[in-house]
């Protein structure tokens, strides 16, 4: 059955190119990301491991470790990152896996026949500090992802889960949030000093409340 949010990630041991990780224990106490590709040497995938390697400092920031899946062997891995490194202008600086038997792909549901018997899909998990999913998304081969929009989903989701926030329709970080449903205006005046504004009894906003 496909992996659904708050379910725990299954864990696993795997060889990468980073050495074997055994999944929860390389998670320790961080957030984590783990995403497939279809191939390796496929061009699509060449400039998604590219964003991903640029943007370190910004999956550090936020303390996500982040790895890549893929059913291809190490040495393709190793010689694939050669190119990405010499094409994209960066250096890989995460884990990929060399997931040659499926194991990874089948345990998080990356293979999806329809789409094609042998490739996984471009999947997407955000993993919590305590191990449960809190972020899905599939996109199809011929898309690339976009990882600024997945770092401002890690930042809704570290945001809401240490406040009782959520955030709008293309929020970003710094901009104002919504008050959860479940807080009663009159609580929410006390929880939030820096002030709620009522557009509706329902759709009640207030300041990012950790800026
Ligand atoms: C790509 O990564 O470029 C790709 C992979 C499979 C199908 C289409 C594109």
């Amino acid at each position: 059955m496909a992996l659904r949010l708050g379910d725990i990630a299954p864990d696993f041991t795997a060889e990468t190119t980073e050495g074997t990780i055994h999944f929860h224990e390389w998670l320790g106490n961080s957030w984590g990301m783990i995403f497939s590709h279809p191939a390796d040497f496929t061009p699509v995938c060449t400039t998604e491991l590219g964003r991903t390697a640029s943007l370190k400092d910004e999956f550090e920031k936020r303390g996500v470790k982040v790895v890549a899946v893929s059913v291809d062997p190490l040495d393709s891995h190793h010689e694939w990152i050669k190119d990405i490194n010499e094409t994209q202008n960066t250096t890989v600086n995460f884990p990929l896996i060399a997931d040659h038997d499926r194991k990874v792909a089948e345990l998080y549901d990356m293979i999806h026949p329809n789409a094609s018997e042998k490739a996984t899909v471009r999947s997407v998990f955000i993993i919590g500090p305590d191990k449960k999913i809190k972020l899905t998304l599939t996109y199809p081969a011929s898309t690339g992802r976009n990882f600024f929009e997945i770092l401002r989903v890690i930042d809704s989701l570290q945001l809401t889960a240490n406040y009782q926030v959520a955030t709008p329709a293309d929020w970003q970080e710094g901009e104002d949030v919504i008050v959860v449903p479940a807080v009663s205006t009159e609580d929410a005046v006390k929880k939030f000093p820096k002030g709620v504004n009522i557009v509706k009894p329902y759709l009640r906003t207030t300041p990012q409340p950790n800026k």
